[in-house]
């Protein structure tokens, strides 16, 4: 395959698989709590993931994980992106390393209007996308730039922490719940801009209790149960099995 001719086979069995982000047997507890037990998946550069399972299931707990917050502590396992050992980095070296984690209360900045949140962003080298390009993406964000970020409706707060991923750097998005308590019309809307983000060749992994839109953006899905993977596969069969949406996602 010429995908493998030029990969470096000096490395470990998970570095040799040719996808662009590697998770392989992750292992993470938050004190002797063991949690995130043995994940392993693969995405493609430019692949949209959809990372579903019930509550607990440990999809947040993954995502820190990825991101390497502390919390919860990786024992075990490997990450690899891009060919660079994750598994080995703290949190801001795999931000610098280009992951965004766009936690579940989305984290926008008291007191800064939106453009002042955006700048921000901004302030660290290596800088991602313009303001300009940002405003192409999310014209409401535009209309809104002179407006504290936190007067924002829901759907513009997640949108404007969207946005301020993409004003660094980054190759991964990961995206905790971005559609919780939010209209299906912004649902639409924000699941459109995730689709041309994807085509700007952003990898993503979408955490979603809402699993039908997030299986619908989807390339791919992986489903958590307690702590271990129990399916990875299309998320066009996860829409069509009846059984296995109602065993694991219980819709
Ligand atoms: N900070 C924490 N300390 C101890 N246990 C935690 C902590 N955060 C989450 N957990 C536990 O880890 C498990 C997985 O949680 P989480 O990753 O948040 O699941 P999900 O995002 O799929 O709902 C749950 O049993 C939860 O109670
Ligand atoms: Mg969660």
């Amino acid at each position: 395959m010429a995908e493998t001719a030029t990969f470096d086979r000096d490395r470990n069995s998970a570095a040799t698989h040719p996808k662009f982000l590697s998770v392989w047997d992750i292992q993470a507890y938050y004190g002797e709590s063991y949690i995130v037990q043995g994940v392993s998946f693969d995405i493609h550069e430019g692949e949209i993931l959809a990372l579903l399972g019930r509550n607990g299931a440990g999809k947040t707990s993954t995502l820190r994980t990825i991101a390497r917050l502390d919390n919860p502590a990786l024992r075990h396992g490997e990450i690899w992106l891009d060919h660079k050992p994750l598994h080995k980095m703290k949190a801001h070296e795999a931000a610098g390393n280009g992951i965004a984690l766009v936690p579940e209360d989305r984290r926008i900045i008291p007191g800064l209007t939106v453009e002042e949140n955006l700048q921000l962003a901004q302030i660290a080298p290596p800088v991602g996308w313009s303001l300009e390009r940002i405003y192409g993406l999310f014209p409401r964000l535009k209309e809104r730039r002179r407006q504290e970020g936190v007067t924002l409706s829901g759907g513009e707060q997640q949108m404007l922490a969207i946005a301020r991923a993409l004003a660094r750097d980054i190759k991964v998005l990961l995206l905790d719940e971005p559609y919780e308590g939010l209209a299906p019309v912004i649902v639409q809307e924000i699941a459109k801009t995730l689709n041309v983000i994807r085509d700007q060749g952003i990898t993503t992994i979408i955490v979603e209790q809402n699993a039908v839109a997030a299986l619908k953006l989807a390339d791919r899905a992986v489903i958590l149960d307690t702590g271990s993977v129990v399916y990875d596969g299309s998320a066009q069969e996860v829409l069509e099995d009846e059984a296995l949406r109602q065993r694991y996602l219980a819709i």
